[in-house]
This record gives C-alpha cells, structure tokens and sequence, in this order.
C-alpha cells in the first residue's frame, strides 16, 4: 500500500502499513503527534477530531476510525497544525483561554480542531458543530462561549494553506483498492466478491478498532467520484451511493426539511462527514436512520455488478435480519426519490438529542385530498430486524377521513405490524407505545401543532 497525503502542509508518503491502519494510531505512534486524543476509539467522542481539506473543502473528521487510504491526496490538519508556524495561537484557542473552556485538556484538542473547522467555513450553529465532542469536566457553556466570541475573528493565513496546496499535489496512483470510478469499483468487486467495501468506515472502522478484525482484501470508495453526485432529474434526487450524510442533508434541506432536520440529529458532524448513504442502506442496521425515511419517500435502489445493473424499491431490499438482496460482487450504486414530499415527517426517538443511535425512528409520508387519505407510506426503524413499513397501519388510513378517530385506528393496528425487542436503547413496550404515539404526533403535526422536543413549552 502506497498512500500519499499532506500532514500538517508537509508531503508525507506511507508505505507499507496495513490498508486498516488509523490515521489516529499512525498519528501518535509513528509521527509523535500526540496532540490528538485517543477516547473511545470508536468516533463517539471527537478526542481525535482532525481536519481534512480536499477540493470539495475542509471538513473535521474522527482520526479514530479514518483508515490511511482514506486520506490519499488529501491535506490532513492536526491540533499541532491549527496553531500558527511560529506557535501563534488561533483565536479559537485564545478564546477558549480567555472563556475558561478547559479543565484537564484531555477533550480540549479535539475540540479546538472542530472549532477551528467552523470558524473555517463560516459555521455559526456551534451546538451542532461540536455535538461530536464530549467534555467530561469542563461543561459545555464555556466552550460555546468561546466559540461565539472567535466566531468574527480574521481566519488565520495558515488555515486557508491546505486549500492551494492540496490543488497543487499530486498523489499518484493508489492502486487497485482504491478505484477511481465505479467501472474500476465494479470490474474489481466482481472478482474479489469477498473483499470488504469501505466508503465512509463509520461502521467498518468499528470492526477494526473494537472487534479486532482483520479486513482482507478491501477497497475504498472515497476516490469513486462518480458515485459522489446528487443531480435532480424528473421530479427526482438521484444521489450516489458515495455522497455523504453532511451533503445529502445540504441538498434536502430546502426540499425535505424534516428529512434534513433528522439528519441533523444523525450522529455528529465529525461522522456525518464521512459516512455515507450507500454505507447506511448497505449495512443493512435496523436502527440506521436513513432507510426509513428514504422508505416512507418511495425511494428506487440502484444496485451494479460487473456490467449489470437493477433497481428495486428500498423496502424489498431488507430481507431480514443483517441479509440483503445483495449478490457476491455487488454494490449498492445509488439510490433515487422524490424530490419534494410536503407531507413527510422524520421523527427520531433517542436517549440523548445529539450524537446517538434510534431506538425508535418513525418516517410517516401521508397524502389527504379533499379530507380523505389517499396514499400511506409510514415506515419504522428500530421495531424490526430490518427497516420496515407498518403495512396494517397503511391500510387502516387509506380511504378513510383524516380525522383523530382514523389515526387512533391506524395506531392500534401498528400492534399487529411490529414486535419490537428490548434492549439496552428500548423495552419493546416502550417501542411500541412510541411507534403509536408517533402517528398521533404526526396528524398533530400535520395540523399545524407545536411537536418537536424545541417547541413544546411546558
Ligand atoms: C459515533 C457513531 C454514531 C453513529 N450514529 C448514527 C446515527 O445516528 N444514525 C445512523 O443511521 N447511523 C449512525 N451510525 C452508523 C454509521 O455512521 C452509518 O451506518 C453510516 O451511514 C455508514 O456509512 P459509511 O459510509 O461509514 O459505511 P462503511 O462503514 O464504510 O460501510 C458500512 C457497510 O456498508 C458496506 N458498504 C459501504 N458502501 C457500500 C456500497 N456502495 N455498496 C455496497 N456495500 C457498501 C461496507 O462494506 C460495510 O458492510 C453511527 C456511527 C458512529 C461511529
Ligand atoms: S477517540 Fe473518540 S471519537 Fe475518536
Ligand atoms: S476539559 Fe476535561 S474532559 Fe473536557
């Protein structure tokens, strides 16, 4: 493996290592850069937020589950790098000084690179930018304290260098596990039907750093550009399988918001920036966020091997529990739906607001003409073993009056869609207690009512 990438502005070329090796591990134990924090391995808690800068732009990325092929070409910015050259500080770190912002430091890098990355690109929403960074001591009210008083501060010189000299290097050929479109993707998968595919490693860097796994053969799908687009076409998005869950959320902000309101709530931004729609279907999770949405919006998958290509709708993709309709050698292209849905509400039931996984996510896309429900399609994570539509719901709506008395008995006969488990997220009778509920909030919602957790007020 030959990887080539810009750390901290200086050329570096990794030979040899493990196509798996962390950016973290590397990092800290070949490059002394010890900056970035080790946590929980495992991108739940931004310790190792790095920034990462290609064409498209800068971004904060978790080091703890970012694989060095993942980084070809790019510019990698390290805490060590978000000071100036000669140790001037960025008025992030002036302004987490000056706002007390840290108590033992062992978050504070982390969290100074995801600041720095904003303060970058112009982001003033700061709850949502470090709602990947966890600080156990300090509180976070400092913090966004700091953050709001850098937030007009001059972008220090050094932070704009990646963007000129990322244009100006030339990485060179990675090799055959890192396909540059998705004819290469296709004519190697086809013959490596057991390699492990790797888009954005949000779950595959998981099996690496948790469950110890040795990944042979595997291919990156980051240098697959033309599984990286959106385009809408007919009334449609068709977006690749390689987009991520940061530019899926841009492009339906304005058309589905209460899709991009979800996936606001989907992880954090340092894993948003990485993970990828493709990596969410093909996975095949039944508490993933995006397959219930997409469901309830009627979304057409595309999948490829060799030259072949089929489609099919999203719902008929989930076999069951972990199997999908997926051959040796396939991969998920990408997927196509409506662009607009005025009707469709994403709801995500979760312990925590920020930064955690459903227990229960409920997508509902109802259409009413003339009082009358014409078109059902409600769909469910987290009360299967796979996404699933509440088809006896469906059927209870459709034809009748929308009224109270018609949502009430689709409620009910959600018992007979679902039997939900327990687990350490949810009981199976809170899930189903949720799951109705979610229809009364939705002809609450679509009645103009206050329903969100930010607008109800005791
Ligand atoms: C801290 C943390 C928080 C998370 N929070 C959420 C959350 O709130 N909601 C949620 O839904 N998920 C969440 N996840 C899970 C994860 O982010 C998503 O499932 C993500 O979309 C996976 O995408 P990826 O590109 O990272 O996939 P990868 O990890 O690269 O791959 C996942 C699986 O899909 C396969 N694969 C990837 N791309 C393709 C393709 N094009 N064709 C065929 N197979 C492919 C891989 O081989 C692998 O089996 C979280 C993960 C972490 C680490
Ligand atoms: S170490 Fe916690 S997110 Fe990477
Ligand atoms: S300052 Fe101690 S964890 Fe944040």
């Amino acid at each position: 493996m030959t990887v080539a990438f810009l750390l901290n502005g200086t050329p570096v070329r990794v030979e040899g290592e493990a196509p798996t090796r962390t950016l973290l591990d590397w990092l800290r134990a070949n490059q002394g850069l010890t900056g970035t924090k080790e946590g929980c391995n495992e991108g739940d808690c931004g310790a190792c937020t790095v920034m990462v800068t290609d064409a498209e732009g800068s971004r904060s990325l978790n080091a703890c589950i970012l694989f060095l092929p993942q980084l070809h070409g790019k510019a990698v910015r390290t805490v060590e790098g978000i000071s100036g050259p000669k140790g001037q500080m960025h008025p992030v770190q002036e302004a987490m000084v000056a706002h007390h912002g840290s108590q033992c430091g062992f978050c504070t890098p982390g969290f100074v690179v995801s600041m720095a990355v904003a303060h970058l690109n112009g982001a003033v929403d700061h709850d949502d930018q470090i709602a990947g960074n966890l600080c156990r001591c300090t509180g976070y009210a400092p913090i966004i304290r700091a953050a709001e008083a850098a937030k007009d501060a001059a972008i220090p010189a050094w932070m704009t260098e990646d963007r000129t000299a990322v244009a100006g290097f030339t990485a060179g050929e990675a090799g055959a596990f890192r396909p540059a479109d998705s004819d290469a993707l296709a004519d190697w998968y086809v013959k490596n039907p057991d390699a492990v595919l790797v888009a954005g490693a949000t779950d595959v860097g998981l099996w690496v750093t948790k469950q110890l796994r040795d990944l042979k053969p595997v291919a990156f799908l980051n240098g697959v550009k033309d599984l990286q687009g959106i385009e809408a076409r007919g009334g449609q998005l068709h977006v690749g399988a390689c987009v991520t869950i940061t530019d899926l959320r841009d492009a339906v902000a304005d058309r589905l918001p209460s899709f991009a309101e979800m996936l606001r709530r989907y992880a954090s931004t340092q894993v948003r920036n990485a993970a990828t729609i493709g990596g969410n279907i093909a996975n095949g999770s039944p508490i993933g966020d995006g397959p219930p949405a997409l469901i309830a919006l009627g979304a057409t998958l595309h999948l490829r091997r060799g030259d072949e290509m089929r489609s099919m709708a999203l719902e008929d993709f989930f076999i069951e529990y972990r199997k999908q309709d997926r051959k040796p050698g396939e991969f998920v292209a990408g997927i196509s739906f409506p662009e607009h849905a005025p009707e469709l509400r994403c709801y995500k039931i979760s312990k925590r607001f920020d930064q955690d996984i459903s227990a229960v996510c409920g997508c509902l896309n109802v259409t009413v003409e003339s009082g009358r429900v014409t078109g059902a399609r409600i769909a469910f994570g987290g009360m299967a073993g796979t996404p699933k539509r509440a088809a006896l719901a469906e059927a209870a709506l459709v034809g009748k009056p929308w009224t109270e008395a018609t949502v009430e008995a689709a409620a009910l006969a959600m018992s007979g869609d679902f039997t939900p488990m327990s687990d350490m997220r949810a009981s199976a009778g809170y899930r189903m207690q949720v799951a109705q509920n979610l229809m009364r909030r939705y002809f609450h919602d679509l009645n103009g009512v206050g329903v969100s957790v930010l607008e109800v007020t005791p």
